[in-house]
């Protein structure tokens, strides 16, 4: 059984790419994101090869549309065998609670969480948007409509994981991007935390790209990140 907090990040234009790494790596050890890009080039026969493989596949499209088409794509997500999948908080109550439906009714279903604010927003951004709320105080609603709504979680920022534990318990999912393992580099990344640090914090997942995929042995990467988190989390 695979008790792994590090989902790795497939960021990769496709499917060779890929599958040099995923060969590289356990799925006993971790689990894939696949976002929008490996997504559109390689769509549903890659994700069903990874799962025949032995991996759990994040589906991370971030869903954002209306309650019956977002139902019938998380739907689709499900049947396809994804372990986790995505929607956009800010598509509303309703929305939420079409996609929990939909999921709750499969015989299989997945995990599912919600984006709350793109850490890639500033409160400029947000302003532009009509979000006045300051980001935090946006992150806390998001993340008790998804709680009220019955998704499993939220992908946050690891700056916001506390706090989010603290307000939202154990049984909350909370998954972190912009994760940096000591000595790592940084990337375009701008708030990073170690893979200690954030998992200490409350974080259950750590969504993890370049510090695996770009490493000369991506194992020994993963290793290493499971031990510091061992050691000092
Ligand atoms: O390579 P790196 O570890 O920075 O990859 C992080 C992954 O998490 C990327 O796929 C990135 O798009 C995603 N992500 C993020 N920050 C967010 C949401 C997603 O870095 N707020």
């Amino acid at each position: 059984m695979n008790n792994s907090r590090v989902i790795v990040s497939l960021d990769f234009p496709g499917q060779a790419e890929t599958l040099l790494l995923t060969a590289k790596l356990d799925p006993k050890r971790c689990r894939l994101k696949i976002g929008m890009e490996l997504f559109t080039r390689c769509g549903p026969p890659l994700i069903e090869k990874l799962i025949r493989d032995g991996y759990d596949v994040f589906l991370d499209l971030k869903y954002h549309d209306i309650p019956n088409t977002v139902a019938a794509a998380c739907t689709a997500a499900a049947d396809l065998g994804v372990w986790m999948l995505n929607v956009h908080a800010s598509g509303g109550r309703e929305m939420q609670c079409a996609a929990h439906e939909a999921i709750s009714k499969h015989s299989k279903p997945p995990l599912l969480v919600a984006v709350t604010v793109l850490t890639s927003m500033s409160q400029t951004d947000l302003d532009e948007i009509g979000m006045n709320s300051p980001v935090d105080k946006q992150v806390l609603t998001f993340a008790k409509m998804a709680k009220e709504t019955g998704l499993d979680g939220v992908v946050c920022s690891a700056q916001e994981v506390s706090q989010l534990r603290n307000q939202f318990g154990v049984d909350f999912c909370l998954v972190t991007p912009g994760i940096r393992p000591d000595g790592a580099s940084h990337n375009d990344q701008k708030r990073v935390m170690t893979p200690a640090e954030a998992v200490s914090a409350g974080s259950d997942y750590l969504v993890i790209g370049r510090p695996i995929t770009r490493a000369k042995d991506p194992l020994e990467s993963l290793m290493a990140i499971e031990k510091e988190i061992r050691d000092n989390a």
